[in-house]
Parts: C-alpha cells; structure tokens; sequence
C-alpha cells in the first residue's frame, strides 16, 4: 500500500495503543514483519506546552521511520502546532486521532467526538491539511453509536479535504470493546472513497487479516490487542515454521523486547519496569502449567531483575510441556 509518496510494506501494522506503541514495542513489532507503525496518541495541548511526558511519547528510533505519530485534540491552532512539531522531529505521516471512545476523552470534544458533528471536524481538517506538509491521516470508528453510524460520510469528508489515508475501526464509540467488529463498516469505506483505507478491529493472525483484505478490499490491516503477548502475529512464516523452532523465535523475540525497553527507556528505570511487567504477563501464555504464577510472580516484582526471573523461571520449568505438546501436533 502506498499513502502518497510513502511505501507501507506488509499486509499488517501495528495499531496505536496508548500505553504500548511506543518505540520498544513498534521497533520490535517491525522487527517481527509489522509494516510502518503509528505512534499512541499525542496530546496537542500537553506537547505545545511542552510537557514531558507528551516528548517521552514522541520519541523513536531512527530506524523506525518511515513512522506515523497520532494527534489527539479538537483545537484547530493547538492541532497544528503539534503537527508542525511533529514533523519538525521526523513524523513521516500524521495521523489525527477520531476513534478514542474513552469518555474523558470524547468528554473534552476530541477522538471519536469529533465524528459527531461533521461540518466542524471538516473545518478542522482544512487548517490541518493547510499546515501539514507530509501525507496525513485520520483513523475513524463506526460512528457515535448505533444510531449514528457515520463513517462513511466522515471518510467522504476527509477523503474531500485533502485526506491521504483512513483507518476504520468500525465499532462505535459506544461499543467500545464488545461484541464483533462489524467488518462490513470498513467494505462500505472502501466501496466510498478512492483514496487507501487500512481495517482493523479483532485480527489476531495473518489468516484473519488475509480474511479482512478478502472480505473488505481494504489495502492493509492493523493489528492491536491481537499483537499484546504475540508480537511475532506479524511475521508471515512464523505459522510455517517447525513446531520447536517458534518456541525458541518467541524467547528471542521476548528478550529482545527486553533489551529495547531497558535501551529506550534507561533514564526512567520505574517506567521500564511497568512496561516490562506489562508485557511480560502477556507472554505468559494461558492455559500452561504454572501460568497464573508466573503472571502475579511477573506483576508483584520490585525490579526488573525480579520480573525476569519470574518469568524465565517460568518459561524454563514449562518449556519441556510445551515442546511435547508441539511435538504431539506436528
Ligand atoms: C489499550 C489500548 C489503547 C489504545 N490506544 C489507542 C490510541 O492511542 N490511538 C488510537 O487510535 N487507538 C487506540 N486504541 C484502539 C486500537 O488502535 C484499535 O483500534 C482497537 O484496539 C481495535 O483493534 P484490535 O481489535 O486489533 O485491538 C487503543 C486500544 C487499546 C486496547
């Protein structure tokens, strides 16, 4: 897929995940095969004010670019301050984020909020695209809720403002999380605009989002909470590969994942310790022997020596099941 003059290579990306596409996580969800990532939302506000936590969120590796960054906000001038700094620091795309249904968030008028009133988000992406020099682009949801499904009168706008690229998640903002996405939100997308659009909403292998391109004639897919735990769902030989083989690629992929938390995150010790209980609970697979342990041992450390080994510890006591048990299915 092409958005503009940028190459987005593979079939799947990685999806904006406040909290958790941040560089270690998209360096390595690259790594694993993932085609360009999207940073997790910005605030406008707090990175015009210039807020630290709002840089620490804009930081990347080199490497990573071709790289889109998120915007979160609803304020036309704040927007476009943050989208210059933006792409002062490197942003390959922007993206404005129009799908966040936390109420704090829709409360203060900005993510999915800004698919209720259509004229007003028409204006805003004017200034937007006025300002912001590189491809741009927004990622939608179905609408407000079941009575307001909207996306693809909002994807038409966005498409006629200048838009480059759209993501839809087609859940609405009062669905949340619940229930199945309705796949066939992101066909009528397609079928409406001429310009790339990118599905997503519950893929959590290469074969869903073989199904979801199949089923949609969307242009690419992404992939969030399928990605939590199973970075390598990127990697498209990763289900071909020998049964002992994926095992020993997984505790690579894991250590890896370590080394970038420990690398990107150095000056800020805590941060790199939740991050590391986080995701080291989600490589936890359910359903071995051991594996509640090993999640609430990995949880209840105190530093990053003691979550690692809890977890390798582990790993290493389950490791002969899991091979038997691949051993059996092969
Ligand atoms: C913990 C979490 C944080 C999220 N943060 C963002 C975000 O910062 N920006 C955004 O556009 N979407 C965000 N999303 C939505 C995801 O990008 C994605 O649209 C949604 O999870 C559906 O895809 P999935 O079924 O593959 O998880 C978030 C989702 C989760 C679970």
């Amino acid at each position: 897929m092409r958005i503009r003059e940028i190459e987005v290579r593979g079939l799947a990306r990685l999806a904006p995940m406040a909290g958790i596409s941040n560089a270690p996580f998209r360096q390595l969800a690259r790594e694993c095969g993932s085609g360009m990532t999207t940073s997790e939302e910005i605030d406008a506000i707090s990175l015009v004010r210039g807020s630290e936590v709002a840089r620490e969120i804009a930081r990347f590796y080199p490497e990573e670019r071709p790289l889109a960054m998120q915007l979160l906000g609803s304020d036309a001038g704040l927007l476009v301050r943050a989208a210059e700094e933006l792409q002062e620091a490197g942003a390959d795309i922007i993206d404005l984020n129009m799908g966040c249904p936390m109420p704090k968030i829709t409360k203060q008028g900005k993510g999915a909020a800004l698919m209720r009133d259509v004229p007003a988000a028409a204006e805003l992406l004017r200034e937007l695209r006025r300002a912001i020099r590189v491809p741009f682009t927004v990622k939608i949801r179905g609408g407000w809720d079941d009575e307001h499904l909207n996306a693809v009168e909002v994807a038409r706008m966005a498409e006629d403002e200048g838009v480059d690229a759209i993501v839809v998640h087609p859940r609405t903002r009062s669905q949340r999380f619940s229930g199945m996405a309705p796949w066939e939100i992101i066909r009528d997308v397609v079928e409406a605009v001429r310009i790339p659009v990118t599905g997503n909403g519950d893929v959590t292998s290469m074969a869903d989002a073989r199904a979801m391109v199949a089923g949609t004639g969307c242009a690419s897919v992404m992939i969030g909470r399928g990605a939590l735990g199973r970075p390598w769902v990127f990697d498209e030989s990763f289900d071909a590969r020998p049964r002992e083989e994926q095992w020993q690629y997984r505790a690579q992929v894991i250590r890896r994942h370590i080394e970038l938390i420990r690398e990107h995150f150095a000056e800020n010790e805590r941060y790199a310790l939740n991050q590391a209980r986080k995701h080291l609970g989600w490589y936890v697979e359910g359903g071995l022997p051991g594996c509640n342990a090993a999640k609430a041992g990995v949880h209840q450390s105190h530093s990053m020596d003691e979550a690692l080994h809890a977890f390798w510890t582990w790993w290493e006591q389950v490791t002969p099941a899991v091979l038997e048990r691949d051993a059996a299915v092969a």
